[in-house]
């Protein structure tokens, strides 16, 4: 409800400022619209709208003069970028405005949860509306396209780009960055407020191998088509206007010249109709990937892939005529692409309206907006572990209680990678937070005990040690500073780093109960501390409101409702570790396996379990996917199928019985698998197909009803045909990827 009342309020008042927009004047379509204008320009002025530059101070009046960008990127001073649009519409000959664009990955100045914390919400109104203030506040200065959403299918937490993702589900990815898109551009992208958006990396980046940045990903049509593509489908079906290409080589040739990517797919399958950027430098880097002898090449790949527009690099600029006059491409080619672009800024309204005026936007990181990152940090956090009901913390039962660690009051840290333009003093610490709720009810005893999470430096232990043995509990704040996620911020070793776990060790020496509350841009292996601390609440970087949204969970204002988009290994040596796994011809069980430290000697060769399955590691991650508690249990129970025998074209119904079992009110997510147990290609061992979070009283029960269409159970085959297959079917709803109430159907 909070939510949408927030939405509306927020499409009301840009409606109120939207008026000198002269929508339903005849103009023409934006297609009619480009192609007149594209009738009027030299090839120079085509060239100059395929170039991007970096704004960001530099002088740009010259060029945009004449006619030689197109857009510029990282400008958010207002004024500036009014004078850029200035000179854009009346000393260039044909007064085209620019695209600007700006990395608005997860809010602008209100920072929201990183993406990946976002997903862990699994919550698509409260992610469109982290979008649509992000777009908001950004538009405010001008900024009309936003490279986001990312969403690339990541399984390996070690790449630090895993911060700005989804997470490792083709259906939740597709569904929350269908639900970002919505939130960006609004129904109307010429709406005042509404900023295009770009679903990247196109297409691959989340496979890099090992899980390093700019790695070369290698996957079979057949994964990339049932998994990595599956998000880019449902973005550019919710209308995304661009695309960006991926820095990664996908199968031997970059993403930035891959023909099949952006004619075959992209165009040819999908009709795209809005335009396609390289990423920065990416069409220049074909060089360096051994793709193109030099930059008159480079710009050939990928003109001749479909690369509409390039960032940063200048290879169009300073080849495509040559390219023209040597007979390689023809004018017609870049005709398309520059129609492509155009079309866009037609339909932004930025003909009409390129001027920004931040008087009429609401003001920046107001008071909805913070409530609104509350609650989207509130819904982010994961509780991993609650023994013995450590939480939730009562001002009443306690009389002390001590907050250690390096990020308890760490406003930057908390807002996680990519906040060019947060600023920290907006932030609330939890430290903060947690004495404004606490007041004089309790006594608190502070320590961080280490400089940074990665401070090897155990000169403050003793402080946060004498801390602890002061209180009746202790909150202790770990993780991973930012800078330690995000583009080309990757780790080989993703345990806590520093001297953390050594920390938790000294102060679970004086054995008073530990709740841990993570930080982190990614999973981190938590193999060796879990059983050592009583509660882990996983908060990802929470953004502006990390405080008061911690605050309240701990203290059971509300109870939390995350659940992982992501499975989190126990070691590093699992990755990749995912739910949507193949059988395999070998499964282990937990029977059916021996663990390193119970092999007898002289064992004979096949007495260990022939399976696949760790010797030291187990096969199973140490939490799964969707997996996350809440202060609340809930039963799940009497699922009904609507139909055993369903023919291809009908859909089918699932119901089932979800009953808070707990003595609070507590949301749940309610999600539905299914497993097709044979296929012309093996499938997944379970296939997340829809999810509902909803929320429950105590002892109250809901009826969760759940509808599958045979061609929601459609995959690619061995020819690629997208085909749903006759055959036997599993169904699971559940809490988590590891759901026990089950049925099945057969499709005829
Ligand atoms: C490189 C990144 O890969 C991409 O995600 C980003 O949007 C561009 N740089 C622009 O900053």
């Amino acid at each position: 409800m909070h939510q949408n009342t927030l939405r509306a309020e927020k499409v009301d008042e840009i409606h109120a400022s939207d008026l000198e927009i002269p929508h339903g004047t005849n103009l023409g379509t934006p297609d009619e619209r480009a192609d007149l204008l594209l009738a009027q320009m030299t090839l120079e002025e085509k060239i100059g709208q395929m170039s991007q530059v970096n704004g960001g101070g530099w002088d740009l009046h010259k060029s945009i003069q004449e006619g030689r960008i197109g857009s510029v990127l990282n400008e958010v001073n207002v004024d500036t970028v009014n004078e850029l649009q200035r000179v854009a519409m009346e000393e260039s000959r044909l007064g085209i405005p620019l695209l600007i664009g700006r990395d608005v990955i997860h809010g602008f100045k209100t920072i929201f949860p990183i993406p990946l914390g976002q997903a862990a919400s699994w919550n698509p109104d409260l992610v469109k509306q982290g979008a649509a203030i992000a777009g908001l506040e950004a538009s405010s200065t001008g900024v009309n396209w936003t490279f986001a959403p990312m969403i690339d299918i990541t399984r390996d937490p070690r790449w630090g780009r895993i911060a700005e993702s989804l997470g490792e589900d083709p259906h939740l990815g597709s569904v929350l960055g269908a639900a970002m898109v919505q939130g960006f551009q609004g129904n109307d992208l010429g709406a005042k407020g509404s900023i295009a958006a770009c679903a990247k990396h196109f297409a691959g980046y989340g496979a890099v191998e090992s899980g390093l940045d700019y790695n070369t990903a290698n996957i079979p049509e057949n994964e990339l088509r049932n998994v990595y593509l599956r998000p880019f489908k449902a973005a550019l079906d919710a209308g995304v206007a661009t695309f960006m290409a991926a820095f990664s080589d996908l199968n031997g040739v970059p993403a930035t010249g891959n023909e099949f990517l952006m004619k075959q797919v992209l165009r040819k399958e999908w009709n795209f109709d809005g335009f396609v950027v390289s990423d920065w430098d990416s069409i220049s880097e074909l060089t360096v990937h051994g793709y193109a002898a030099d930059h008159k090449e480079a710009a050939f790949e990928a003109l001749n892939a479909g690369i509409d527009m390039e960032m940063a690099s200048t290879t169009y600029a300073g080849n495509v005529q040559t390219l023209i006059d040597e007979g390689k491409i023809n004018e017609q080619q870049i005709d398309t692409m520059v129609c492509n672009i155009l079309r866009v800024k037609f339909q932004l309204g930025l003909f009409e309206n390129p001027y920004t005026n931040p008087e009429q936007y609401p003001a920046l990181v107001n008071e909805q907006h913070l409530q609104a990152a509350k609650m989207a940090a509130q819904e982010s956090c994961v509780l991993l572990k609650n023994d013995n009901q450590a939480l939730p913390l009562s001002k009443t039962q306690l009389s002390s209680l001590a907050i250690i660690g390096p990020l308890a009051d760490d406003g930057q840290e908390q807002l996680g990678t990519w906040v060019f333009d947060g600023e920290s003093h907006h932030s609330q610490t939890p430290l903060q937070a947690i004495q404004k709720f606490v007041g004089d009810d309790l006594i608190i005893h502070v320590a961080r005990g280490l400089d940074t999470s990665r401070s090897n430096d155990k000169r403050h232990f003793d402080e946060a040690v004498q801390a602890a043995q002061q209180c009746d509990a202790v909150v202790m704040f770990v993780g991973e500073e930012a800078i330690l996620s995000g583009e080309a911020h990757c780790r080989a070793d993703i345990d806590l780093p520093g001297h953390q776990e050594q920390l938790i060790d000294a102060i679970a020496s004086t054995g008073k109960p530990i709740t841990l509350v993570v930080l982190a841009g990614r999973p981190l292996t938590m193999g060796n501390i879990i059983d050592k601390v009583s509660a882990v609440l996983y908060a990802w970087h929470p953004g502006t409101m990390a405080g008061p949204a911690i605050t309240d969970l701990l203290f059971g204002q509300t109870s939390p409702s995350g659940k992982l988009p992501v499975s989190f290994p126990r070691v590093v040596g699992q990755i990749p570790i995912y739910y949507s796994k193949k059988n395999t011809g070998r499964p282990p069980s937990h029977d059916n396996i021996t663990h390193i430290d119970h092999i007898d000697g002289g064992a004979a060769q096949t007495s260990l379990g022939m399976s696949a399955f760790y010797l030291d590691a187990g096969f199973t991650p140490l939490f799964p996917f969707g997996y996350g508690l809440s202060y609340s249990h809930f039963d799940y129970s009497d699922i009904v199928i609507s139909d055993q025998h369903i023919n291809l074209g009908d859909t089918i119904h699932f119901t089932a019985q979800v009953r808070n079992c707990g003595d609070v009110e507590a949301q749940e997510v309610v999600q539905l698998y299914i497993r097709d147990l044979v296929g012309n290609v093996t499938r997944p061992v379970k296939e997340l197909k829809g999810f509902e979070k909803i929320t429950l009283q105590a002892g109250e029960s809901q009826t969760v009803s759940f509808s599958l269409h045979t061609d929601d159970l459609a995959f690619y085959n061995r020819k690629m045909e997208l085909v749903t297959e006759p055959g036997d079917f599993h169904v699971w709803i559940g809490g988590s990827s590891e759901a026990e109430l089950w049925g099945e159907f057969k499709i005829l």
